[in-house]
């Protein structure tokens, strides 16, 4: 029986995942490579580290299985959205990858708008410009590397560089694309609006598919790299998102996911495209063809109890070295002893400032309301909160302002293991919460999509009844809702009331540094 494979080309590693036809995970392995932030706001990666990682994770995970390349169908590709790769006419990486958590590019941004239009900008991309896009970086590279940008012959994105590196094609699909500020996401096309208001020559794109469509095949030189056989399909895959999303199974109406990794990340499934005219929310196009999604992004997820356990975790590292209990699990059994409200303390978990609801990198992270009442406990759980409550803010706007039915959200992420934070999230949201019975994420996702494009199951939908099923119900509980209910209101108001303190913060720091 064939197996799939999943490649998910992430900001910290990439990972390879083989799973076999009924979608059982039979091998899986990670090689990991460094991010560089050259300077403040700047973050940029190798492609070079890319493609190695990629053979590496490749045949570890082909080894684990004890299996030849040739047992492998189909292979299909994740990873990162919105960095940009810039190829010259020889095929070489003209510089490094400028990816998707850089913030450089906030004149490109400004100038986007402008020669679109805000408005048309919306209607056509159905997303403003944001710095964490690809043609903000792309205009950047032009705009200061101007030697550099006429040099290049192709704009690729991350996963479609190691596309070219395994089959030789410049291809793209409507997930990924949906991401550059210069796809038309209704159309699922390159706009051609755009990108003549923008001056950016449609040669320099790639070719765009459908997620599940074969894109192109393993060439004889990726596969004496990888150890993958010659001529096995290469399906178009999905960003990050989409492709985590069929992994979890939010095909159809109804399902969300709520991932919770470094960002967190509310996921809807939509049948036609809905917009956010005030642009909190990214609406995308889905891996699944002809459907679409909407994400909200609250950057600093994860990445806040990541903050507390780096700065103040001390004594939960010394514990985890000791016992072998991850200090993340020892954190969640305190905030498990804190009240259901943390007494009225706040978290605001801006501190990479925020995407949804508040389109603002000069907001920051707060804990408001402390009192001599409160404990180190208070604070963790205080932490769970805001998380939760940042996530509620994209919940409001999706199924308030955007009319998108919420019926059931499937935890995921690393913040999704812990039952804690599920129950935190069902009781702020106010809504179910579900667990499902795999954990892969997106490198599942394109594995899946791989199965559609090589005629395993006859669609996306298909392919996720066959293989995802729910195994737990959270439940709200109505006393914690309740209270919940009260300290959300305060929370919300927050931000406003603290937004001119923001800024002059953010102006002072840089009066004095
Ligand atoms: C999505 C986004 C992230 C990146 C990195 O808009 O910025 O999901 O793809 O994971």
């Amino acid at each position: 029986m064939p197996l799939l494979l999943g490649l998910d080309i992430g900001t910290t590693g990439t990972r390879a995942l083989l799973v076999d036809e009924e979608g059982h995970v039979v091998a899986s392995a990670v090689s990991e490579y460094p991010l560089y932030t050259p300077q403040p706001q700047w973050a940029e990666q190798d492609p070079a580290d890319w493609w190695r990682a990629t053979i590496e994770a490749t045949r570890a995970a082909l080894a684990r299985a004890g299996v030849g390349g040739e047992a492998v169908g189909g292979v299909g590709l994740s990873g990162q959205m919105h960095g940009v790769v810039l190829l010259d006419e020889h095929d070489e990486v003209l510089r490094p990858s400028i990816i998707w958590c850089d913030q450089r590019s906030q004149a490109q941004c400004d100038w986007i708008t402008e020669r679109v239009g805000a408005q048309r900008l919306i209607e056509l991309t159905c997303n403003p410009a944001l710095t964490g896009f690809s043609a903000p970086k792309l205009l950047w590279i032009r705009d200061n590397e101007p030697r550099t940008y006429e040099r290049g012959r192709k704009f690729l994105l991350p996963k479609d560089y190691i596309r070219f590196k395994l089959t030789g094609e410049y291809a793209s699909e409507v997930s990924d694309a949906s991401g550059t500020t210069l796809f038309d996401v209704r159309r699922r096309r390159w706009s051609e609006e755009v990108l003549n208001a923008l001056g950016v020559e449609r040669d320099l794109l790639p070719e765009v598919y459908e997620s599940p469509v074969v894109s192109g095949r393993v060439s004889a030189s990726a596969a004496k790299a990888t150890g993958l056989a010659p001529g096995t399909p290469v399906v178009g895959g999905g960003g990050d998102q989409a492709a985590g999303a069929v992994g979890n199974g939010v095909v159809e109406s109804g399902i969300l996911s709520s991932t919770i990794g470094s960002s967190g990340v509310l996921f809807a499934f939509t049948n036609e495209p809905v917009l956010d005219p005030k642009g909190r929310m990214q609406s995308f196009c889905h891996a699944v063809p002809g459907k679409w999604h909407v994400m909200g992004v609250t950057q600093g997820a994860g990445l806040s109890l990541r903050w507390f356990r780096d700065n103040f975790g001390e004594a939960e590292m010394l514990v985890s070295n000791l016992t072998g209990i991850d200090p993340y699990v020892l954190l969640d059994r305190e905030a498990e002893q804190a009240p259901v409200g943390s007494e009225g303390l706040l978290f605001l978990p801006y501190l990479m400032g925020e995407r949804a609801p508040h389109l603002d990198p000069d907001a920051k992270g707060v804990f408001f309301g402390i009192t001599a009442r409160h404990t180190r406990l208070h604070m963790v759980r205080a932490i769970f909160e805001g998380v939760a409550y940042s996530l509620r803010d994209s919940l409001e706007i999706i199924r308030g302002e955007m009319a998108i039915a919420v019926e059931q959200v499937r935890a995921s992420g690393g913040g999704g293991r812990s039952a804690l934070w599920r129950q935190i999230q069902a009781d702020v949201f106010n809504t179910e919460m579900v667990t499902i019975n795999v954990s892969e994420g997106p490198a599942y996702g394109v594995a899946l999509l791989a199965g559609v494009g090589t005629g395993v199951w006859g669609s996306v939908e298909e392919a996720c009844r066959a293989t995802i099923e729910v195994v737990q119900h959270i439940r709200p509980i109505p006393e914690n809702v309740a209270v919940y209910e009260r300290f959300y209101g305060i929370y919300r108001a927050l931000y406003p009331a603290l937004k001119p303190q923001y800024d002059a913060v953010t102006a002072a720091v840089a009066a004095t540094v």
